[in-house]
This record gives structure tokens, sequence and C-alpha cells, in this order.
């Protein structure tokens, strides 16, 4: 008896951290434990720990006097609606919830199983960074957390979920994870600090301004998405967990869905405004075909101008890329280009279908498009849609225009089903700047007249569907109906690129 008495001691023990003062600590600032925080994010009662007793070695410092059993990360696996996942969670209350060589070790642990066993790693970062008692030690601890995130990336989905401090070299196990989600005011992540940053550069700036929720999720783009407390963070990761198969060999979950196929939009018939130049809500075509109205939109307070997400189509989960007429009209730049290929590519890993609805009037002219390196920025999207071999349908909407037009998984990036709505106008460029390059120099009256001819022989989805361009014109109430009819046909689909060593995407 006492020996199982001595067990449950020290799991009583292990489980307060770094005890009770530090725990109200880290309520007081509006953060929840690493327990609490798995038992959110976990099935009731599915969390099966790894290594409670593990401690540190190190024997600097007087070190040796303070050996906390679990040495700052509670690790082990767990069920999310019953599929799978591996957790590791620091805890703040003990030594910061810094990084040993040990601490480093029981990451490492779980990540391996992930990898061995298929199922995504979902990291819980709350951390002071390297022990610095422990020195080198712990920079090779995140060198191998590092090696291991590389390893697992397109093989198992990982999610890195920032709720405290998180800062330098650090932030690289997180922005090597396929999702990076924030805790509003409670967490924040750089590289160097506001102290460094004062001294090297001037600048002043607090940790919030440099690094928190708002910085990377709208300026950028190192986080996915920001929630306002740790209860949202982690019942929306659960919500985005739902979506995602648990490995590369494996299909994406099918739910229970309750929407029918056949579901007709009679309000997307007048969607698209008469006048071309209107915006209106993309958002809106991509809410009336999902079933149930339901989708996970990444990188939402990000290069607005394309929307990228989830939904699901028949209970299976589809990504969506899809241009948004309501910010700068739609058009593609550095920022919407990258955001939306590392969707793509993210999708193809998963064998996640693609879904793309365009509306593009081309990319963003300028300077600072141009200094900042649009073509190759630009290309990576192309280069995404083209090398992916996942089911990929296109429906454009509206206009569809020169260069974009091509990126936009059109038919030459081997788009499956490429279907387009009467209003579409798909063209090397709009009427106008068309009309007056061929006619050059004519009185306005005559380019007025000759962009009329124009717009009536090519601003429509026809001359593109004579040509085999677009497998279909379809009518936008049934836009559901075809898209889930077309997704349907294709779920056996296998192509191969051929064999290489890895690609050399323009990065
Ligand atoms: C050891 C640490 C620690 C660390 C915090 N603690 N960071 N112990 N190594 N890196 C301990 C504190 O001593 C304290 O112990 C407890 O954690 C809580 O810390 P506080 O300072 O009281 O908390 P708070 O005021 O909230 O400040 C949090 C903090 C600050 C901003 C993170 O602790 C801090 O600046 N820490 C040092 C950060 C740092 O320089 N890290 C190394 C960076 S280099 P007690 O016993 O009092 O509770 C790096 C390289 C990674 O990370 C490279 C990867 C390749």
């Amino acid at each position: 008896m006492d020996i199982l008495q001595e067990l449950e001691d020290r799991r009583v023990d292990a489980r307060l951290g770094g005890g009770e003062k530090r725990i109200a600590a880290q309520h007081a600032k509006g953060k929840l434990t690493a327990r609490e925080r798995i038992d959110l994010l976990l099935d009731e009662g599915s969390f099966e720990e790894f290594d409670m007793f593990v401690a540190h070695r190190c024997t600097d410092f007087g070190m040796e006097q303070d050996r906390p059993a679990g040495d700052g990360v509670v690790t082990g696996w767990g069920t999310i609606n019953g599929r799978m996942v591996y957790v590791f969670s620091q805890d703040f209350t003990v030594m910061g919830g810094s990084v040993s060589e040990t601490h480093g070790k029981k990451i490492c642990k779980i990540m391996d199983l992930a990898m061995q066993n298929g199922a995504p790693v979902i990291g819980i970062n709350d951390s002071g960074g390297a022990r610095i008692q422990e020195g080198v030690a712990s920079l090779a601890a995140y060198g191998d957390v590092f090696q291991r995130n590389i390893t697992a990336s397109g093989v198992v989905p990982q999610i890195s979920l920032i709720m405290g401090p998180c800062a330098g070299g650090a932030v690289y196990s997180p922005a090597m994870t396929d999702f990076i989600f924030m805790v509003k005011d409670s967490s924040y992540m750089f590289v160097t600090g506001p102290d460094v940053a004062k001294t090297v550069t001037n600048e002043i700036v607090t940790a919030e301004e440099l690094g928190g929720a708002s910085t990377h999720t709208r300026k950028s783009s190192v986080a996915d998405g920001a929630f306002e407390n740790d209860v949202e963070a982690l019942a929306e990761t659960r919500r985005l967990f739902d979506f995602l198969p648990l490995n590369n060999r494996e299909q994406p979950p099918v739910r229970p869905f309750f929407d029918d196929v056949n579901r007709i939009e009679d309000s997307l018939d007048t969607l698209v405004p008469a006048n071309p130049n209107t915006p209106y809500d993309m958002k809106e075509l991509i809410l009336k075909i999902a079933d149930e109205g339901d989708f996970y939109e990444i990188q939402a307070e990000f290069a607005k101008n394309i929307l990228t997400g989830f939904i699901r189509l028949e209970g299976s989960t589809v990504g969506v890329v899809a241009n948004q007429p309501m910010v700068l009209a739609g058009c593609l730049d550095i920022d919407s280009s990258r955001k939306a290929a590392r969707f793509v590519r993210f999708c193809d890993a998963f064998e996640i279908p693609v879904l793309t609805l365009v509306d593009v009037p081309g990319f963003l002219p300028g300077t600072s498009q141009e200094y900042g390196g649009v073509i190759k920025h630009g290309a990576k999207l192309l280069y995404a849609y083209g090398e992916a071999t996942v089911p990929k349908v296109t429906v454009i909407t509206r206009k569809a225009y020169g260069g974009a037009y091509v990126v936009m998984a059109s038919k030459h990036l081997q788009a499956d089903f490429n279907y387009a709505w009467p209003t579409s106008e798909i063209a090397v460029m709009g009427a106008k700047g068309a009309t007056e390059i061929i006619h050059r120099g004519k009185s306005p009256e005559e380019i007025a007249a000759r962009t009329a001819e124009y717009e009536a022989r090519f601003a429509n989805p026809f001359v593109a569907a004579e040509k085999g361009f677009i497998d279909e014109v379809i009518m936008p109430h049934s836009t559901r109906k075809r898209i889930c009819r077309a997704f349907a046909s294709l779920r056996s689909k296998k192509t191969q690129m051929p064999w290489k060593k890895h690609d050399n995407i323009p990065l």
C-alpha cells in the first residue's frame, strides 16, 4: 500500500509543477497552466502522459538542489473527437518553461512517436527560451527539435499554439510547423526582443508591438490566427484538427453531414453585380457552397485580397482559395501569392483537394511590388498549383485576366474541372486597356466604340470554352451541386510528377 501511496504522492507533486504560488501567478496573467490547456484541448480523460518524472541533469549553479518532476514540459498523447494526437505543453511555472536537454528530449520523444504512428503533433509554447544554466546543451535540445520539425513536415500535420513568451531561436520550431495560433495580449514571438531592438536600431517598441498576435496576424503573417484567450484558442484548434488528416498516407476525415448536396442557391445568380467594377463579397459564395455554411479561415487578417481556409463538401475536407474582390479588387500581389501558395502546398502534402474561386483582374502594379519581388512571389503560387496533384476544381465567377488567369488553378496547370459562371470574363486583359493598346492614338469616341466591341467579343467565358480551357459554363445557383459531383468523381485520382530529389520552388 505504501508503494502505491508513494506513486500517488509523486504524481500529485509532479502535477503541481512549480507550485501553487506560480500557478496563481500564471492565472493572474489570464493564462491557463500547461495541464489545464491539455485538458481543454483533448477529449476528456483521453490524455496519456509520458515522462512525468523526468528531471534535468544539470549540476552547475546549484541546480542539483532543484530538480522538479517533468522538467517544465508536459508530454503525451490523447484524442480530439476520437482521433489521435501527440501533444507537448510547456509549463511556465517550472523555471519559466525553459528548455533544458531533458525538456528537449521529452518533446523529441513524442515527435518521433507521432511520425512513427502517423498522428499530428500539437505544441503549446510558453517558455523563457533556452535554460540559461544549461548553456549549449539547451541549444542542442532546440536543434534536435528543429530537425524533427523538418523531418515531420509533410508527414504529419504540426500545429503550434503560442500562449506566452516565445523568443530568440525558439521561434524557429513553431515557424516550421504548419499552423501557428497566438493568444491576444498574452503571447509574443520575436527573434530579438525590444531591448536589443532599442540598442541596435534605436527603435522603441513594446513586446506586444514587436511580436504580439496583432503584429503576426496582420503584418508579418507569421501566425495563422489570433484568439481572445487560451480557452478560445484551444477550442478553435480542436475545430481545425477535425478538418485535417492524421498523416500524409491517409485521406482527410469524412464527417456526417446534414446538408443536401443538390442544394440550389438562387441568390448566387445575382451575386456578381452588373457593373464589373463593383465589388462583392466572395466569402458569401464560400459559405453558400460549403456543407452547413462552415468555413475555417486561415490567415483571415493578412492579405485580405485572397481568402484561404477549409470547408467540407459531402462531409470531406476541401481547401478553398478565393480571390476577394472587396480588397484591392481581388488583385494578386506579393502577400496574397505567398499566403495562398503555402496553403495550396499544405493541402497537396496532405491529400486535401483544392477548390479555387476566381475573380482576379491581374497582378497589382507598382514599384513596391516589383522591388519586393512580385515575380518570385507570384511564381510561388503558380508553382504550388502546378505541382499539386490533389483533385483541383476551379470556378471563375467574373474576371480572369492575363497571367493571373493562368496562375489561379487554370486548365493549363492541370486543374481537373474548370467551370465558369456566365458572368465570367476570361481574357488577356480588361476591355478598355486592351482597346487602348490595339487602337493606340484613336479618339476617345473611337476607343469607347471599340471597347464595347471588344467586350462583346471577349468579355465572356465562351471564347475559353470554345478552346476547351473551360470544361463547362455553369449556372451560379447550381455551383454546390456541380463542384460536389466534380470532387466525387475525383476520389480515386492518381497522378505523379517525375522522380526528383525535391523541387526548387522559387523561395
Ligand atoms: C532559466 C528561466 C528562464 C530561462 C525564465 N526563467 N526564463 N530560467 N532559463 N531562460 C525562470 C525565472 O528565473 C523565474 O524563476 C521563472 O522562470 C519565471 O520568470 P520571470 O522572469 O519571473 O517571469 P516573467 O516576469 O513573466 O518574465 C518572463 C521572461 C523572463 C520575459 C521570459 O523570464 C526572461 O526574460 N527570461 C530570460 C529569457 C532569455 O533570455 N532566454 C534565453 C534566450 S536565448 P522563479 O524561480 O523566480 O520562478 C534562447 C536561445 C534559443 O532562447 C536558441 C534556440 C536555437
